[in-house]
């Protein structure tokens, strides 16, 4: 099992559909998958009654943890039972951030693709680090697009890159492109497999998309000694 906290102060940066977005797809892959919404927003727990509303089952786990008292032991007892734990972390460098980060094999930061997203990144990276000091163990953690252009290689994209590898700031390569299907996946609580073409345009291109974070996402855990055996 693997425990993955999404955090990033910076708000909309992409934290919450990331993490339900690689929800899904380890679900889909035959992973066990619980997600903890740790976020008062509450924005996963309404996918979840939604759906529960309109008669649909939950292809996984869903909790909502809002005291920080509970997050520690709670990522400790779904970790037994699940390949994944994944929780989804308020806009806001809190407390709860904190623990949930202690608990975290890996620490994902989700952030928009411009230059002033890329240095409010470094700030959460500041907290992983400050985090690590004190428990005294590396947290591993990468930086991920959360919203790429899906036409060509933007120019800023390209000198984000490039500023990020010469901070030596760990990043995944491919990123979450800006789809319609990643915003209707919330509009219609449904699963990226639910999604219909009348409704969503290029669902199948999202699909891709979404395999190939998730496939970078368990190479990553492999390489910190947390894959899936
Ligand atoms: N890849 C994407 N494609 C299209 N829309 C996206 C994508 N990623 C995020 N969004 C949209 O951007 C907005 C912010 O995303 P999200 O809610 O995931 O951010 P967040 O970091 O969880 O925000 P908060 O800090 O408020 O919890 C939402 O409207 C979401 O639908
Ligand atoms: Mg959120």
């Amino acid at each position: 099992m693997a425990a993955i906290s999404f955090i990033n102060p910076k708000g909309g940066s992409g934290k919450t559909t990331l993490a339900l977005v690689l929800a899904q797809e380890m679900s889909r892959r035959g992973g066990r998958v619980a997600v903890i919404d740790a976020d008062p927003n509450a924005v996963i727990m309404k996918w979840k009654n939604d759906r529960a509303a309109r008669g649909k089952n939950l292809p996984f786990h869903i909790e909502a943890c809002t005291e920080e008292s509970r997050i520690a032991k709670l990522a400790e007892e779904l970790s037994e039972h699940h390949d994944f734990v994944f929780i989804d972390l308020e806009g806001t460098a809190n407390r709860m951030s904190s623990r949930a980060m202690t608990r975290s094999h890996l620490v994902l930061i989700p952030m928009n693709p411009s230059s002033i997203d890329a240095n409010l990144a470094s700030k959460a990276v500041e907290l992983v680090l400050e985090e690590s000091d004190i428990i005294k163990r590396d947290i591993p953690y990468r930086l991920v697009r959360s919203r790429d252009a899906a036409a060509v290689e933007s120019r800023t994209l390209k000198r984000i890159k490039a500023a990020l590898a010469e901070h030596d700031i760990p990043c995944l390569q491919a990123g979450l492109v800006e789809r319609a299907a990643y915003r209707d996946i919330f509009e219609f609580s449904a699963t990226l497999d639910e999604l219909k073409p009348s409704d969503t345009s290029n669902i199948e291109a999202a699909r891709d998309n979404a395999a190939g974070v998730a496939d970078e996402v368990i190479s990553v855990l492999k390489d910190i000694g947390k894959g899936l055996s």
